[in-house]
């Protein structure tokens, strides 16, 4: 059985149609416009494309965008003054520090000093701790991507065998929060997992976030399973620069119900989400009706 494609560009395209409408009405009706800051520390070529990708679709779905470049070797001080800046800043409503952050930087001092409200990454210890205890918070981007792309396909998640490979902060972790959040019974499964094979063959979500190319072969896939691959691995083969994701797409294709490619998967979800969390936040900061479908 083939399995049925989940176009991630598709979707994020729909999610942007409605952040959209929502910014258009909360002009209109409130003369608000929702505000989006970017901070970028140093030349990460890769943080740079990123960068500019969240800045041109910021303004395309009609929001402000609020880009920050720094130097390299900007202070500890100077940074954290910035993000108080932004913090006080009622035209801002999500910000967004670009990570990696240059080594003389303390990651997780700059993620908790940005003002929880405003984490539109859901990166901030405030909102990890709401997220894990059903709360509501900013959710983190990619792992909500995925989240929507699950709900839109099957409508409820309840009962259902999920088994999460990977366990960053970034996606691993609120990944499997929000997936237990929709009562399934969640496996975290990561490098030191006794027997990975056996324990992906009982899901019926598999969602692979590891960041090694093609590592998930089909003979792990339970038949009929849903596959949702957060990797984004560029490799070569035959000569040819390629992206791929953490699983053997075409043999994984043939064993799953649902799975999404990769490009065009989660990737584009991304994105679209941090548009959905700035609406979202700025709803919240002026105690207006949150979009519905746009949150976890
Ligand atoms: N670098 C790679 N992915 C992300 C992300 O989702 N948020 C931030 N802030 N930095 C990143």
């Amino acid at each position: 059985m083939a399995a049925n494609i989940i176009d991630g560009k598709a979707f994020a395209a729909t999610v942007r149609e409605k952040v959209a409408g929502h910014v258009t009405r909360l002009k209109e009706e409130h003369g608000i416009t929702p505000g989006l800051a970017v901070v970028l520390v140093g030349e990460d070529p890769a943080s740079q494309v990123y960068v500019r990708s969240k800045g041109k679709q910021t303004v395309e779905v009609g929001m402000n965008s609020f880009e920050h470049k720094l130097d390299a070797a900007t202070s500890e001080a100077d940074l954290l003054a910035l993000i108080d800046q932004l913090n006080n800043d009622p035209t801002v409503h999500g910000i967004l520090v670009q990570m990696p952050l240059p080594k003389h930087l303390d990651e997780d001092l700059v993620i908790n000093s940005i003002a929880p409200q405003k984490d539109v990454d859901g990166f901030h210890i405030s909102n990890v701790g709401l997220l894990a205890t059903g709360q509501k918070s900013m959710v983190p981007c990619t792992p909500l991507g995925c989240l929507m792309m699950l709900r839109d396909y099957h409508g409820s998640l309840s009962g259902m065998d999920a088994v999460v490979i990977g366990r960053s902060n970034i996606v691993g972790k609120p990944m499997a929060q929000l997936l237990l959040g929709e009562s399934c019974t969640v496996t975290i499964a990561h490098s030191r997992t006794k027997d990975l094979p056996d324990v992906v063959r009982r899901a019926d979500i598999v969602v692979a976030a590891v960041g090694r190319p093609e590592m998930v072969p089909a003979d792990w896939i339970k038949e009929g399973a849903t596959v949702i691959d957060v990797g984004i691995n560029r490799i070569e083969r035959d000569g040819k620069k390629k992206l791929v994701g953490d699983v053997d797409f075409a043999p994984c294709a043939e064993r799953a119900g649902a799975i999404t490619p990769v490009p065009g998967g989660v990737g584009p979800m991304t994105i679209a989400c941090l548009l959905a969390n700035t609406v979202t936040a700025c709803c919240r900061a002026n105690n207006l009706a949150e979009p519905e479908g746009l949150t976890a």
